[in-house]
């Protein structure tokens, strides 16, 4: 089985769209409404990479597929950086990131920061051999962190040291002063001993 899409719940559905469109180049295919049973209603939007070619068929095809593992799964005792995330998602967790491969991270970050579509975690790209990644903060239009990875084609999947360095910039008191209201949410400041580092 193959990661097929991940889906976003948000507050505002054509910001979002926009800010895929723009800052990830994706493309709208589809759009419809769902009306509940209890007069209530839900808009959809699917997107599609900028990847995605038709065939003869009319099917659609990615390009350009990589072998990366799609599937990273931590877990932390309870004091550590995971545990206490998975504590304030009611114990149980959730999706704390999703990442994109990019040519250059570097570039990314640099673009991303000027057209402002996010914060990062860090002032620069982490780097192992072969492997350059970075965390933007907690997306205000959904609340989800993105990482850029950039791979050697040779590069193994992941390296220690960047793990334990994007999990360390996660906290918010790398944040500084500019946290903002999608961080507030984020890291529900249930802890004391957080809350003063801000
Ligand atoms: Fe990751």
């Amino acid at each position: 089985m193959r990661l097929d899409h991940t889906a976003y719940r948000v507050a505002n559905r054509d910001e979002a769209v926009q800010f895929f469109c723009l800052a990830f180049g994706y493309s709208a295919v589809d759009e419809f409404e769902i009306n509940f049973d209890d007069g209530t209603s839900a808009r959809c939007i699917a997107l599609q990479s900028p990847e995605s070619f038709a065939l003869s068929n009319g099917a659609k095809m990615h390009e350009g597929y990589h072998l990366a593992p799609e599937i990273f799964i931590s877990e932390g005792d309870e004091n550590s950086i995971v545990g206490k995330w998975v504590e304030e998602k009611g114990g149980i967790g959730g999706i704390h990131h999703m990442a994109y491969e990019v040519d250059s991270v570097e570039q990314t970050m640099k673009e991303w920061a000027e057209k402002g579509y996010a914060e990062f975690t860090t002032k620069e790209p982490l780097k192992c051999p072969g492997l350059t990644q970075c965390f933007t903060k907690p997306s205000d239009l959904t609340g989800v962190v993105y990482e850029f990875i950039e791979r050697d084609p040779e590069a193994k999947g992941f390296c220690k040291e960047n793990v334990k360095d994007l999990m360390e910039s996660t906290q918010p008191r790398n944040f500084g002063p500019n946290y903002n209201e999608a961080e507030k949410k984020y890291f529900n400041h249930d802890h004391p001993g957080m809350k003063k580092e801000f």
